[in-house]
């Protein structure tokens, strides 16, 4: 019988790639995956350290996962639980000390060395051993020359990690630690994982990185690569019809880059560009090299060149100092560029970043006050926007089946979720293709379509 893998991400899109290539991994030692951790010899925790409510989840599952571990070890069947990711890339030694029902803590750039650790493991517990394993080297090189070897599952969507790693140094952020420095995969690395994906069946490729458009890849001939080039060599690739990239940064948002959404027809008109605030001093304060009016000026270039660019980004609200004029500021600059959808946060403090141990904290009920106003605001907006495109005819991409039957699901070019009626079309025959519907609804989180 085939070993069984359960696997939990938490946490951004890096964590679903590298939970996919574990996946893939581990695939290739014959685990097979299953969705419950009652039937798993391996349990993987794929961690999230942005945030404190994220990382303190992990503790929670933890405790949950180790009572399964000690029913199956009363009935003599062995399980290896492993924390991976962030968390454990931050906090690996307290986990083990925390909780010494961990077989395995991994950082984000050793995964492709888990067969190894599984494999010493179970061969200490053999033993009878105490079998306890912590990896949280931080050079990514390796990771990705292993990762490559691997036939693709076929399907119509896919992530590829071209960059891993900031140098930023945002003063909130932990990714600069928990991830390394800033690291771009050569660009003929990156050729091969995207023919591959193509040969596949994969229409849309979302090319990832923590600093996606920083991206500086090395040609075969030894010249430097920017996102703008790659973009463009890969949307010449038989199959690839949808190109998107995440995330970026206003600071690395070039001329070049804006003007492949008006020359590279692949490049789809949707955009993730965190903000974070719309007070200079709070960005000043964040670290973020880039202030309300560079970031503006950003926002319009980009619409000129594409003027149905939908916008999303990332908000921060109770940085420590943020006054309410901060916030009110936060609030205009909403209101001022409008959003097809965005995510905002409370900050929370981590330990380790610059910001935990700043002067004037705010206090909770004021970050939840400000959250809630910042998120009604972009709620109405992200509903406009689904409105705006009620009786237009949009290309959308078929996933999945949707809810109910005679359904399908799928996304517009601007990242919407979409509900179509396919009515007596056989499913199988859309799937994997773009297809013309016409939105009959919009509601705040998906709209509605029938096939034109
Ligand atoms: N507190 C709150 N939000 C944070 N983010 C990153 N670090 C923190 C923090 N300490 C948010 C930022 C980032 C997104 C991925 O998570 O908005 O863009
Ligand atoms: Fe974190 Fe800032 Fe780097 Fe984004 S740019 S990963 S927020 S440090």
């Amino acid at each position: 019988m085939k070993k069984k893998l359960f696997i939990k991400t938490y946490g951004c899109q890096m964590n679903v790639y590298d939970s996919e290539r574990m996946i893939d991994v581990m695939a290739m030692e014959g685990y097979e995956e299953t969705d419950s951790p009652e039937n798993a010899d391996l349990v993987v925790l794929n961690t999230c350290h942005i945030r404190e409510k994220a990382a303190e989840k992990v503790y929670s599952d933890i405790g949950r996962i180790r009572k399964i571990k000690d029913t199956k070890k009363k009935n003599g069947e062995e399980m290896v639980l492993a924390v991976g990711g962030c968390v454990a890339q931050a906090e690996g030694a307290e986990i083990m000390k925390r909780a010494p029902v961990v077989d395995m803590v991994f950082g984000p750039q050793t995964y492709h060395n888990l067969p190894k650790m599984v494999e010493k493991s179970i061969s200490l517990k053999a033993k009878g051993e105490k079998s306890r394993i912590l990896d949280t080297d931080l050079s990514v090189d390796e990771k990705f020359d292993q990762l490559s070897k691997k036939a693709v599952k076929k399907k119509p969507t896919a992530f590829l990690t071209i960059q891993e790693g900031c140098d930023k140094f945002c003063t909130y952020c932990v990714v600069p630690y928990t991830r390394g420095s800033e690291f771009s995969r050569k660009v003929d690395d990156v050729m091969k994982d995207a023919i591959k994906l193509a040969e596949a069946g994969v229409v849309e490729v979302t090319l990832l990185g923590q600093n996606v458009n920083a991206y500086h890849g090395t040609s075969a001939d030894g010249e430097e690569w920017g996102l703008p080039e790659l973009i463009t060599k890969l949307a010449k690739i038989d199959g690839f019809e949808r190109i998107r990239y995440t995330t970026s940064h206003p600071h690395d948002m070039t001329d070049d880059l804006i003007n492949v959404h008006g020359t590279v027809k692949e490049c789809m008109p949707y955009l993730h560009l965190p903000v974070q605030a719309g007070s200079d001093k709070v960005l000043k304060a964040m670290n973020r090299s880039h202030n309300t009016a560079t970031y503006k000026k950003t926002i319009a270039d980009l619409r000129k060149i594409c003027p149905d660019l939908a916008l999303s980004g990332d908000f921060i609200v109770g940085f420590p100092g943020e006054t309410d004029e901060d916030f009110e500021q936060t609030m205009e600059l909403v209101r001022e560029v409008t959003y097809a959808q965005a995510y905002s946060f409370k900050f929370s403090s981590r330990p380790g970043t610059p910001a935990a141990d700043m002067d004037s904290q705010v206090a909770e009920d004021v970050k939840s006050q400000r959250l809630t106003k910042l998120q009604a605001l972009l709620k109405t907006q992200q509903m406009d926007f689904n409105k705006s495109v009620v009786g237009k005819t949009l290309s959308v991409l078929i996933e999945n089946t949707g809810k109910t039957p005679g359904t399908a699901f799928g996304r517009s070019p601007y990242m919407q979720a979409v509900q179509v009626s396919i009515g007596d079309a056989d499913f199988d025959q859309l799937k994997g293709k773009i297809v013309d519907v016409l939105i009959k609804e919009g509601g705040p989180f998906n709209i509605q379509g029938v096939l034109a």
